[in-house]
């Protein structure tokens, strides 16, 4: 099997390991399992407060991520963090609209839009997330709703940025639950985001944009999923809290190169 984009392998760690020590322990793990793979771009995105294993990860083939950002450089914006703070710690990756972001915290797509636009200004990679919840598609609204949040959340987007700006479709449903899209359920919704893409920009653009899938990927469903023609690889949560588990699912991208 042959991928045409590079698979890109995103592990979300949310409000877990944000300790210093934690998140060193478990990169300490991490990096001599995955030292010598090149074929596949590897994201960690820690809490803000063990953001400062970036000293650790600056020689090895791992990224480094932040899980949220506001759009301005600074002010009076208690609570939130300038993605020129991040830019300062060498952050590489952005994850924005994560649907906790945009369901606990009230996150609208014109928000999300505002921290991409200035995310991409100041030269973070941005991995958006779009997805369906469990009643939208059991009423067969799966479509509709994509292509709802993809119009809002990238709305004046150059196609020059889309192409740097990675997409997550995490079905909500399938977030946290161990209840994973098919490979087939998945590959679709990828599928239809291309065609999207191809409408909103052109037949390049939908062919250089990875999408990723986030939602109980675990070791032993990553192989299937990844193999599917439209899917990039994936944003990991619970699985990649440990090193092995993390590994295992970053071995079975490179596999499908
Ligand atoms: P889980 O892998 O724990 O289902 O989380 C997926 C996710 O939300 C990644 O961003």
């Amino acid at each position: 099997m042959k991928k045409v984009r590079t698979p890109i392998i995103g592990g979300n760690w949310k409000m877990h390991r944000g300790t210093p020590e934690k998140a060193r322990e478990m990169l300490e793990n991490l990096i001599p399992l995955v030292k010598d793979i090149e074929s596949v771009d590897i994201v960690i995105a820690p809490p803000f407060t063990a953001l400062g294993v970036a000293s650790i990860l600056k020689v090895t083939n791992i990224k480094l991520g932040a899980q949220n950002m506001y759009y301005e450089d600074e002010g009076a914006f208690t609570g939130e963090i300038s993605p020129t703070f991040l830019n300062a710690l060498e952050i590489d990756y952005i994850i924005l609209g994560h649907s906790e972001r945009r369901n606990i915290f009230n996150e609208s797509s014109e928000l999300v839009n505002k921290k991409l636009k200035k995310a991409l200004s100041v030269g973070l990679n941005p991995i958006v997330c779009i997805g369906e919840h469990l009643k939208e598609r059991e009423a067969g609204k799966t479509k509709e709703v994509i292509k709802k949040q993809f119009e809002n959340t990238f709305a004046g987007l150059s196609k020059e940025d889309m192409d740097k700006t990675v997409i997550a479709y995490e079905p909500i449903w399938a977030i946290g639950t161990g209840k994973t899209a098919t490979p087939e359920q998945a590959d679709e919704v990828h599928q239809y985001i291309r065609e999207i893409l191809i409408d909103s920009y052109d037949k390049k653009t939908a062919e250089n944009v990875r999408i990723q899938y986030g939602g109980s990927v675990k070791p032993h469903n990553a192989k299937e999923l990844f193999e599917k023609k439209n899917i990039d690889g994936g944003l990991v949560g619970g699985a990649s809290l440990e090193a092995k588990s993390f590994a295992q699912i970053i071995k079975e991208a490179e596999k499908t190169i």
